[in-house]
């Protein structure tokens, strides 16, 4: 593995770099407006790696007196599906008890990593803990584990990769989100 990214392992642009953008000064409006006068810390966590460009990028949008913390989970399951049992590979470094917690995820797919991340904060006492997805699959008859309060973008059903999204730990560098092909990591 060398070299330059090679784009033509992407079926589809789904969001363009400017694109992503502009979601995300929305976004970041959105959170602005309902967090401005919260009482308390505001703790904006990121849930490494996937959410990592997308965690940079809207903490600037909302312009809000946050901390920023960084969590490292890994879930069991091959490298396109997650099985739902989750563990901490890095915790963040401050207490939560008292705090607006809002939590930056990448993806939602199943839902299942989130329903247990949310449910072990809620265990430290925080104020209040509200999800913040870039994207969320729309899964025909499917319902996901849990919803979040706030998302980006709608995906399909398909693989997903960039703007921290990866496949086997590439892509994730991508500035744009794209439909990956089958071909590459059926092959
Ligand atoms: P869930 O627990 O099924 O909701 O899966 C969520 C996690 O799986 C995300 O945080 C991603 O790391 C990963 N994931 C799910 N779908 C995709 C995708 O299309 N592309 C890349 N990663 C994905
Ligand atoms: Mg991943």
């Amino acid at each position: 593995m060398k070299g330059l990214i090679n784009h033509d392992d992407i079926a589809k642009v789904l969001l363009s770099e400017e694109q992503i953008k502009q979601r995300i000064l929305e976004l970041g409006a959105e959170l602005r407006r309902d967090y401005a006068n919260v009482e308390g810390e505001i703790v904006l966590i990121c849930i490494l790696k996937g959410a990592v460009m997308f965690f940079a990028d809207l903490a600037r949008a909302m312009d809000l007196n946050l901390q920023m913390e960084f969590m490292g989970i890994s879930s069991y399951g091959n490298e396109r599906r997650t099985s739902g049992i989750v563990r901490i590979t890095k915790d963040i470094d401050t207490s939560i008890t008292g705090k607006h917690v809002i939590i930056a995820e990448d993806i939602l797919d199943s839902g299942l990593t989130l329903s247990y991340l949310v449910k072990m904060l809620e265990g430290r006492g925080p104020n209040s803990v509200r999800i913040v997805a870039f994207a969320i699959k729309d899964i025909p008859g499917h319902t996901p584990a849990i919803q979040p309060d706030y998302v980006g973008t709608h995906v399909p059903n398909e693989f997903i990769v960039g703007y921290g999204l990866d496949y086997a730990e590439r892509y994730r560098n991508l500035p744009y989100i794209g439909v990956l092909k089958p071909g590459v990591y059926t092959k």
